[in-house]
């Protein structure tokens, strides 16, 4: 089985820096010791609002650190012009505003397929590997197909809302969505890719599924980082993804 890829999002420790509005803790030093500790790739939102990183972060990351920076954005062209001139190795797609979001909170894809594929071509063209965040919904996983999106991540927020939220029979009925999911995007020749929300007590059963090839988190690694420090917080997710893959 391929090994599965472990990419760190370093979002939270700039909102905890962008609280003060000063420069500590510096996003740039988590993403360093993130690989260190093992991360196959950082990966980092720009918002329109900033409340995440910042636009001199994308730059200041990739110069650090020496694995691929899965730069997050929205479809906009001021986000395209800034993934165009820093270059980063993929490029993940999310929504941003209401419109764009379906009802589980991915991208709109089948609705927006025209616009989508138009914006997705010049980032295609230059090289970034551009994926899709989308619901584990067949018709947004064609329809990412269908506009020749190499990549798709699978939004796994309702199974660990649910998970959180004790609701056993719901966290199972969106587990088999997502593997459902996975698998129809592995058979229409998508690299699948999953993130939001995964934690120690969550991540096994998406780890387990041969097909995906990467998992991006976040939120859960900082939290655990302030008690831990984030080479263990790290570590630990690690080890129950490879346990989980055994
Ligand atoms: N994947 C995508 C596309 C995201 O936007 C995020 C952050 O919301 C994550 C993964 C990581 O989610 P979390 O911080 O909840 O682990």
């Amino acid at each position: 089985m391929e090994k599965l890829r472990l990419g760190v999002n370093i979002d939270h420790v700039a909102t905890l820096r962008n609280a003060r509005g000063g420069a500590t803790p510096d996003p740039v030093r988590a993403a360093m010791l993130a690989e260190q500790a093992g991360a196959d790739g950082i990966t980092a939102h720009l918002r329109e609002d900033r409340r995440h990183i910042r636009d001199a972060d994308i730059g200041a990351i990739m110069e650090a650190t020496s694995i691929p920076l899965n730069f997050e954005m929205a479809a906009t062209d001021e986000m395209q012009a800034i993934a165009l001139s820093h270059m980063p190795h993929a490029a993940c797609i999310v929504p941003e505003k209401r419109e764009e979001r379906t009802t589980e909170g991915g991208l709109e894809v089948a609705g927006d397929q025209n616009r989508l594929g138009h914006f997705i071509g010049p980032l295609a063209d230059a090289g970034i590997r551009v994926s899709l965040f989308i619901a584990a919904d067949p018709a947004q996983i064609e329809a990412a197909a269908r506009i020749g999106a190499p990549v798709i991540e699978i939004h796994s927020g309702a199974y660990t809302d649910f998970d959180s939220e004790g609701d056993v029979a719901a966290r199972d009925a969106e587990l088999a969505r997502i593997v459902e999911g996975v698998k129809l995007g592995h058979d229409l020749g998508l690299e699948v890719h999953v993130g939001h929300g995964l934690n120690y007590d969550t991540v096994a059963p998406i780890a387990a599924l041969p097909e995906v090839r990467e998992l991006n988190i976040g939120h859960f690694l900082m939290g655990e980082a302030f008690f831990v420090g984030l080479d263990a917080a790290i570590a630990g997710m690690r080890a129950r993804m490879d346990a989980a893959r055994a």
